[in-house]
């Protein structure tokens, strides 16, 4: 049984940095599509840009940094649920960080596989994810604002 009130420190300042860096690399997409457009239509490797360059290591960091949360999770854990609202909610968001965590790493990985091995069908399934991982976030965002207007829970203070 979990007891502690808050994220431990490292795991707050990790979920709002990689939170950054994935709206990052939403805007640094475009670079990398052409990037990408460009290896796939000359078949080798041509010179990509600084826009594309930061898509990638924005992308690898936040696969390492994942990982790191993921160690840190299971070492250290997470403030027990909430039991406000209806407890469908607590099912919901325990499936909603899993589907997060395994996304935060199945976008990157896609891309770098697609990206080092010039496979175009890859990196069609990446864009895919990106979207669903867009929409969870989304979701993700509104159930924070929901447990923080309506049911009132202390739930944002605990990633803050
Ligand atoms: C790219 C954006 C984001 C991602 C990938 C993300 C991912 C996650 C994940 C995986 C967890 C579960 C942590 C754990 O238990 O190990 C979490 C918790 C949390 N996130 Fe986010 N998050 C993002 C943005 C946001 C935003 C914008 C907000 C607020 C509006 C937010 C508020 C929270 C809160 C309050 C918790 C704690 C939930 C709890 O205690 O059960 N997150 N986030
Ligand atoms: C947090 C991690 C990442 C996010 C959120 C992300 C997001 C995106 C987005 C939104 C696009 C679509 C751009 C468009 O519609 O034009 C895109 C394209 C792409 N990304 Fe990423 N990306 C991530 C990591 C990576 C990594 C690590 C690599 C490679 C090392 C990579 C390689 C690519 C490639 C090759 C494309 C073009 C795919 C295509 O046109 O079919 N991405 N990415």
């Amino acid at each position: 049984m979990n007891t502690q009130e808050k994220y431990a420190r490292s795991q707050i300042v990790l979920h709002w940095l990689v939170a950054v860096l994935i709206a990052a690399n939403y805007m640094l997409g475009d670079f990398m599509g052409e990037a990408f457009e460009r290896i796939i239509d000359t078949g080798a490797v041509v010179e990509i840009g600084a826009g594309a360059n930061a898509h990638r290591a924005i992308g690898v960091t936040v696969m390492l940094l994942v990982l790191v949360r993921l160690v840190l999770r299971w070492r250290l854990g997470a403030p027990a649920a909430s039991t406000a609202g209806p407890a469908i909610l607590q099912t919901a968001a325990k499936l909603g960080h899993a589907a997060l965590y395994l996304l935060m790493l199945a976008v990157p990985i896609t891309g770098a596989v697609a990206f080092n091995g010039q496979i175009e069908a890859l990196g069609e399934v990446h864009e895919m994810l990106t979207s669903l991982l867009l929409l969870l976030v989304l979701g993700h965002a509104v159930m924070a604002i929901y447990h923080q207007v309506v049911l009132k829970d202390g739930v944002m203070a605990r990633m803050r």
